[in-house]
């Protein structure tokens, strides 16, 4: 989850202001709470390759340079996304690609403490899909910074087929919209494309149906919360693409719903698909949920508004069950039913459903931190001792165990967990013994478990770093 500038904006004006203002509006619209969690440019002219082959930013549209903005987006308890091609350039060729420099590109990205790297197609005349990108995946891992594989390949190459082991995500059709213009008929036939590819998805590993145009002029709020919806059951990468700075209340409370987060970020990672057709209306089901229960989506595509009977054989459950009814939009519950339930279903607008044995509906862990990085500065000339806190909040109905911190950290730091209900933080203690005047740098990983489904959770992890500036005596 996170935010990219390309369906609004495309290249112009994508600066370092642009992203700046855009992760103050992640922040105050509340999107951050959510779980939009990675931003930064898109193909934003943020680089260039220097006479001796290393990648350089682009200091006048990037004055903090990528380091610095990078620092700035950690700060604010966000990660960082950035952006490359795989062949000779970008695709405006404003920006270099990564051909025959895959090792040195991936280990400048690391360098830039990138979280999530997208990876686009354009200018690979007589490359190998699969070939390219695993060489990339070698480089990355190379770097050794965990970073987030993104291919942007736009489904040539068939990459749900064998980039399970290769990349975390794989946009699976062209762009959803020009710069801009948001384009519904196009999302529409990218839904038709992506939804047929269901059982290439899975935890790690998610068909990508490109940035979302929910909240873009032009779209009306039923046609909003239809394509997140869809965006949700599909279990697709969710990169909101509108203007942050000028999100209304509507567009915000569909964007930040929860109860529909929770289908999208299911520890299962299952996508959805169409169990049944009727008319111009679609039933979407297969989508099995941590807690035993299942997400069901009513879509009617035609003109006027439709009465349809979600029948419990339909979603693969016998007539007698007695089940209840979440409506994830209007948030209420209703229940236990047997046979199925009706519904009225406005044109381009959706019933999104969960139904279950019992009325909890629970929300998986969401993970919101105050911060991605720590910074420390040893003034004194002797051994100091230095402490500052990562504070991390899971936005899911449950507590989370403790956070286990992985052992390997250098000797000058430790971090240990406490937890405050659904809060947690890291205290990081730096003891500065023995240590020489200069810069080090740590990164602190974590990992937890799901406590209904009890599977493992993606691995927490933030920068620490540590400025010694006078060091101890006799270094
Ligand atoms: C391709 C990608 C888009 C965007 C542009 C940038 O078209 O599919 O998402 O990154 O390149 O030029």
């Amino acid at each position: 989850m996170g935010w990219y500038p390309w369906n609004e904006f495309g290249q112009e004006p994508q600066n370092e202001k642009l992203i700046r203002e855009m992760v103050e509006a992640l922040v105050s619209s509340g999107l951050k709470d959510a779980g939009y969690t990675y931003i930064g440019p898109d193909e934003g002219i943020c680089f260039s390759r220097n006479s001796s082959g290393k990648l350089t930013p682009n200091l006048k549209r990037y004055p903090s340079g990528l380091r610095g903005l990078g620092d700035y987006i950690h700060r604010k308890g966000l990660k960082y996304a950035l952006y490359t091609d795989a062949g000779t350039h970008t695709c405006s060729k404003a920006m270099p690609g990564t051909k025959n420099h895959e090792f040195d590109d991936m280990m400048a990205f690391a360098e830039w403490r990138a979280d999530y790297l997208k990876v686009d197609w354009c200018n690979t005349q007589g490359q190998d899909v699969a070939r390219t990108y695993t060489t990339l995946r070698d480089a990355l891992h190379a770097a050794g910074r965990p970073i987030v594989f993104s291919l942007c390949s736009w489904g040539e190459g068939e990459p749900w087929k064998w980039a399970a082991s290769v990349g975390n995500l794989w946009r699976t059709t062209g762009d959803i919209c020009s710069p801009g213009k948001a384009d519904w008929h196009n999302a529409m036939k990218i839904v038709t494309a992506n939804e047929k590819l269901y059982q290439a998805a899975g935890p790690g590993h998610w068909n990508d149906p490109d940035m979302m145009i929910a909240g873009m002029d032009g779209l009306s709020e039923a046609q909003n919360r239809s394509f997140f919806s869809l965006w949700c059951m599909m279990a697709a990468p969710l990169m909101a693409g509108n203007d942050l700075r000028r999100i209304t209340t509507s567009t915000a409370r569909i964007l930040t719903n929860l109860e529909a987060i929770a289908i999208n970020q299911d520890p299962l990672g299952i996508q959805g698909h169409i169990v049944r057709r009727k008319g111009q209306v679609e039933i979407w089901g297969g989508k099995r949920l941590f807690d035993g229960s299942q997400a069901v989506l009513v879509f009617n595509q035609g003109a006027t508004p439709a009465q349809v009977q979600v029948a419990w054989p339909d979603i693969g459950v016998a007539e007698a069950t007695m089940l209840y009814v979440r409506d994830l939009w209007t948030h209420r519950t209703t229940g236990p039913h047997t046979g199925g339930i009706f519904t009225t279903v406005a044109p381009n607008d959706v019933a999104f459903l969960r139904i279950s044995r019992t009325s909890a509906f629970p929300v998986p862990p969401v993970i919101v931190a105050d911060t991605y990085l720590v910074s420390l500065r040893a003034a004194r000339p002797g051994p100091e001792k230095l402490s500052a806190a990562v504070t991390v909040e899971t936005k899911g109905s449950a507590e989370l165990a403790l956070w286990r911190v992985w052992p390997e950290l250098p000797s000058w730091l430790s971090a240990a967990v406490t937890r405050d209900g659904k809060r947690q933080t890291f205290t990081n203690t730096v003891s500065t013994a023995g240590l020489k005047k200069g810069h080090y740098h740590a990164v602190v990983r974590a990992d937890n478990i799901e406590p209904v489904s009890r599977k493992p959770m993606s691995a927490l992890y933030y920068d620490v770093d540590l400025e010694v500036a006078q060091g101890c005596a006799g270094n």
